[in-house]
Formats: structure tokens, sequence, C-alpha cells
């Protein structure tokens, strides 16, 4: 008589828990792979940076469809609203954008500032774009957006 679970218990558990860190630690590397190849960090970036993706992303962009879409996922609420110190206003951007992060054009620096937002802020600005329009966009949709931003010239208020 004794009140001790039988070892095998003990044992199965320690195996249960050496199964899930070891899985945990594969996900976390997978993770870190996943993300240094889709996200080039501000040293790596060149002229070439996303040039495939943009140019794939642009064959038959519509900047209507762009403009319709910049409504539906409400990137209006923060950009095309309001005095402009809260996110920048999108005014302008077609005169701009290629100025932004060179060597970066116009088109890739706006696929970068879509897809991933953390990876330069615009000067003033804090980090409080969403970051998943990676998940939720496709490569196409970007292309539409794009196209839509660039309508955007100085000193306008609507394009
Ligand atoms: C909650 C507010 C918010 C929403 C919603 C949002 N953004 Fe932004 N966005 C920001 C802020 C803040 C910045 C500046 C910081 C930075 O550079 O990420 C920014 C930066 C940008 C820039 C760079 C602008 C420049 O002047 O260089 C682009 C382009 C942009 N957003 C596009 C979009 C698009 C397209 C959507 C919708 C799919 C969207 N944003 C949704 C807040 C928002």
């Amino acid at each position: 008589m004794t009140d001790k679970p039988p070892p095998a218990r003990g044992a199965s558990f320690r195996v249960v828990a050496g199964i899930a860190l070891l899985a945990l630690i594969v996900f976390a590397a997978v993770l870190v792979a996943i993300m240094s190849n889709s996200e080039p960090g501000s040293s790596e970036i060149n002229a070439e940076s996303y040039a495939e993706e943009v140019a794939a992303a642009l064959t038959n962009a519509d900047s209507e469809v762009g403009g319709d879409l910049v409504y539906e996922l409400e990137c209006n609420l923060c950009h095309l609203q309001g005095d402009g110190s809260l996110s920048p206003l999108f005014f302008g951007l077609a005169d701009f954008a290629s100025e932004r992060r060179t060597p970066l054009s116009a088109e890739q620096y706006l696929y970068e500032a879509i897809l991933y937002p953390g990876l330069h802020l615009v000067e003033g600005y804090t980090n409080a774009m969403p970051n998943n329009y990676a998940e939720r966009l496709s490569q196409q949709d970007v292309g539409h957006i794009i196209a839509y931003l660039l309508t955007f010239a100085a000193e306008e208020s609507d394009p």
C-alpha cells in the first residue's frame, strides 16, 4: 500500500513535456527563419529589395480598385482624415514617396510601408499602423493600393 503514483505516470509526463518543449523550439526556429526571409532588415535594403514582388504586384494594378480597398480596410480613417498629427496623410505621396527611403523607388517604398510598417517609421510618427496586412492582403491587392496611393499629388484634397 502506497500513495505514490505508479512510476510510469511520472515518466510519461516527462516524455510529453520533453516533446512539447522540443516542438516549441522547432516552432520558434521556423518562425525566426520565415521572418528573416520575408522582412529584410534596414541594413540589407538596396535597390533590388522587393523589386520582383513589386513588379508582379503592379501588373494589372488598378488605382480605382485600390481606392475601394483603402476605404474597405479603413486605411482612410488614419490617413485621409484629421490633421496628420497621428498618421501621415496620403496627400503628396506621388511626389515624395521615392525620397522616403532611398534607394527604394516610390513603389518599393509603399510596398514595404504597407506590408512591413515596423521596418521603417516615417519621421515624427510612432509604430501605430496595423502590421498584419501581409496576412490580410493578396499581392495583387497591394499592387492596386500602391497604384491608388501614387495618384495623390501634393496640395490636393482628393485625387
Ligand atoms: C491605426 C492607424 C493606421 C491605419 C489603420 C493604417 N495606417 Fe498606415 N500608417 C500609420 C502610421 C502611424 C504611420 C507612420 C508610422 C510608420 O511609418 O509606420 C503609417 C504609415 C503609412 C505609410 C507611409 C506613409 C508616408 O508618408 O511615407 C503608408 C504608405 C501607409 N501607412 C499605408 C497604409 C495603408 C494602405 C493602410 C490600409 C491598408 C494603412 N496604412 C492603415 C497608421 C495607420
